[in-house]
Parts: C-alpha cells; structure tokens; sequence
C-alpha cells in the first residue's frame, strides 16, 4: 500500500501517511506557465495499491484536474489498484435536476473519475448518499458522526440536548447524532429564494431553554448556519454550537461565524482552512485523520470498514 497526496489538503495527507507509518509517494506536481498541470510520479509504483489523497475543495476546477491526472499517471505507471480518497468531494450539490435544463455534476465527476482509472473511492459525509449509484466501483462513505458525538460527549455533557437539521435534506444525518447522544430531534423549515440565500420559515420541534447541536454537511456562505442560529436563539434556544464535516468557508464566512451568536462552531480538516481560521476563537478543528488512516488500513486489509461506525 502507498499514500500519495495531491496539492489540495497536504497536512491531512501527511497526518494520514504519517498514521499508517507511510511516507507520501515521491510526487512533483507543478504547473505551467499558462496554468496547466504537470504531473511526475519519481518512484516505482508497477502492482501496488495507491491511495491518492485529494480534495476537491476550492479552487475545485484545479483540484479535480489535478486528481484526475495523478490517477491517470498512476495508471500508466501499472499500480495495481487506485483508489481516490477524496475527504471533501466537490461539486455534490448538484445530484439531480433541479430544474429544466440543468447538469447534475456530481454525476459528470463521477464519471471523469471512473474514466480517469480510480478503482475505489473513499469519501466523508457525501452530500447525498446515492451519489456512490453514479459510480459502478466501490464506493466508502465515511462518517464524522461517531467523532461529533465523542465530543458532545466530552465537551458538553450534563447540558439539554437537542439535535437540530438546518434543512428537510439533513434531517436523517442529525436523527443518527441524536441517536448515538440520545437527545431530541428538531428541525427547521429552509427555504432558498434564490442561489446562495437561504430563509427560514418554521422550527419544527422544542428549543426553549435548551443547548442546540446544529449539524450540516456542508458550511459555506454561512448563510444557512447564522439565519438557524437566529431563528433558534429567538425560539428562546439557550446556546447553539455547531458541527459541519466541510467547512468551505466562502468569501466572509469565518467573518460571520465570528461576529454571530454561535456558541462555537466545530469543523473538521476534510478541507485545509488554517490560513482563513487562524484568528477566529469560534472555529474549532476536529481532524478526520485518525478516521481515515483506519478505513484506509482497513480496506487494504479487505477488512470491515462499516464496524467503524457502529
Ligand atoms: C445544503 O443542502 C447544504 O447541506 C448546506 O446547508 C449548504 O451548502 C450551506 O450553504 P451556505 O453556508 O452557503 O448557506
């Protein structure tokens, strides 16, 4: 087995190699003067199983260009099993048509992938657990819910708990954190008027003097975290943390976190965000790695990767 990191998340990758007692593949991957990307493996990978770490995080467009010709060099180079292990996978948003005449582009991922060579994907909290249809190859999901818990756990035990969906999508991810801290389950009534704003229109469920666990696959505007956080803190909700597995962190973002009511907000590493993070105290990193190099070992074992989870 061999770990090889793409450019976009090298601190996760190094944790995870350095986990599995691996050094990372001896890669040069550069860029042309007009942007394109070159790609040199300079060791011998001929019949071993390569694990390529990359996610597809902004700049998202280079990210997925870069992953998919290092599978592809991987495969001219004879390595005998390729999995792409993709901790944020980019462009999951769109899973469906949503209207007339739109693309579903976490099916033409899906496909650029498979064609590039990748044998396996490994992932964490897709958007939508039928994007693994779109691919006809293995495809492991990996939960951050077993790792929020172990915090709330920790962190905020003795405190009224109740799990809180941001939307109607996310209701089945919250229901299972509820489960495994055996608190109540709200949810709030989302709607987008247009791309990019989200209102909220009902809570569904009893916030009154209690602490409120909001937990999201994605953060990335903010909107949709800051607009529950009012609406719950105005329901008489008595402190909002916040659990998200990506933290895309668009534009001012972190700014908002930082100037909200949020009691904190806990990311993990899945996208690297020190540089936009590093002066917010509401932000805290919760890393995947130790999930992920376990997975990782587990699958080049042929061992079972769902027992991490129960
Ligand atoms: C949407 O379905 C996702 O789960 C997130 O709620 C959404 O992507 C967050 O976006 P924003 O932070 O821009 O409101």
């Amino acid at each position: 087995m061999k770990i090889l990191s793409g450019t976009s998340n090298l601190k996760l990758s190094k944790s995870i190699a350095k986990n599995l007692k691996l050094k990372l593949i001896n890669t040069n991957i550069r860029r042309f003067a007009d942007g394109e990307i070159y790609i040199e493996i300079n060791e011998n990978i001929r019949g071993n199983s390569v694990f390529v770490v990359q996610s597809t995080s902004h700049p998202a467009n280079d990210n997925i260009m870069e992953l998919l010709l290092v599978i592809d060099a991987l495969k001219r180079s004879s390595a005998k099993t390729i999995t792409a292990v993709i901790p944020y996978f980019g462009y999951a948003r769109q899973d469906r048509k949503v209207a007339p005449r739109t693309s579903i582009s976490a099916k033409v991922m899906a496909n650029l992938i498979t064609n590039a060579g990748a044998t396996r994907v490994v992932t964490v909290d897709l958007h939508a657990g039928q994007i693994q249809g779109f691919f006809d190859m293995p495809v492991d999901n990996l939960y951050t819910a077993p790792l929020f818990a172990k915090y709330i756990k920790k962190k905020l035990k003795n405190k009224k708990l109740i799990c809180v969906s941001p939307d109607v999508g996310g209701v089945a991810r919250t229901r299972d954190l509820a489960n495994r801290i055996k608190a109540d389950l709200a949810i709030i009534d989302k709607r987008r008027p247009a791309p990019g704003k989200s209102e909220v229109m009902n809570i569904l469920g009893d916030v009154k003097n209690k602490t409120c666990i909001i937990v999201d696959d994605i953060i990335d505007s903010g909107g949709t975290i800051v607009n529950a956080v009012n609406a719950l803190k105005k329901s008489g909700a008595n402190e909002v943390y916040v659990f998200i597995s990506h933290g895309v962190l668009s534009g001012d973002a972190s700014k908002k976190i930082k100037n909200s009511k949020i009691k904190k907000l806990i990311v993990t590493d899945t996208i690297d965000n020190t540089k936009k993070i590093h002066n917010n105290n509401k932000i805290e990193v919760l890393s995947i790695s130790s999930l992920m190099s376990e997975a990782i070992k587990r699958i080049a074992n042929s061992n079972s990767v769902s027992d991490l989870f129960n």
